[in-house]
């Protein structure tokens, strides 16, 4: 298996992991966020062997009652369901925070299912709030928020992943 790799992606290469893993067994099929095009908005992917096996979109986008923070949306995140749990996840996460620790981003925040909660809770976030049902998914979601500092950009991991400028 080789060095899995960091790369930037368009909105439609996420539309294919987004369609298999987050949207096979909920009500809504669209794929297409209206974030998706916003001035800023990144999508990183992580290639393995070639294959893209986990996509994540980060969208420039204040925390509503925070302004206090220049602060990015993680929106998207699946990982390949065959994938699953082999650590690919936690890779993409540490490298797009760190990527955006590194421009000034001291807030990441997303509405997280909390069938994904521990994940989220092991890579530095905390849960803020009460748990709500997502209109589209009609899953049930927390509010997860991680503040990102130069000197600990990554959290406890390390992204141990190579990153590419494409
Ligand atoms: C949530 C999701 C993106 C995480 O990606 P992942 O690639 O499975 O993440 P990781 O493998 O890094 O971590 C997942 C779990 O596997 C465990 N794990 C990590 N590396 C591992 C390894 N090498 N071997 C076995 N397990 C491992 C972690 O401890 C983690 O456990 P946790 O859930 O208790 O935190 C992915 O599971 C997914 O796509 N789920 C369905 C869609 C979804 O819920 N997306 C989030 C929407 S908010």
């Amino acid at each position: 298996m080789s060095v899995p790799v960091v790369v930037e992606l368009s909105a439609q290469q996420t539309h294919p992991l987004r369609r298999a893993v987050l949207r096979f067994d909920t009500p809504t099929k669209e794929v297409v966020f209206a974030e998706d095009t916003w001035p800023g908005a990144v999508h990183l992917g992580l290639l393995v062997d070639d294959e893209l096996v986990a996509t994540s979109s980060w969208v420039p986008r204040q925390l509503d009652g925070d302004d206090s923070s220049l602060a990015v949306q993680l929106r998207g995140m699946a990982t390949a369901r065959s994938l699953q749990g082999s650590g690919f996840g936690g890779l993409l996460l540490e490298a797009g925070c760190e990527r955006f620790a590194e421009t000034g981003v001291r807030l990441v925040w997303a509405r997280a299912r909390d069938a994904a909660l521990a994940f989220y809770l092991r890579h530095g976030f905390e849960a803020v709030g009460e748990g709500f049902l997502d209109a589209a998914t009609q899953l049930p979601h927390h509010l997860v928020v991680r503040h990102l500092t130069l000197e600990q950009p990554a959290g406890e991991q390390q992204t141990g992943a190579r990153r590419d400028g494409r």
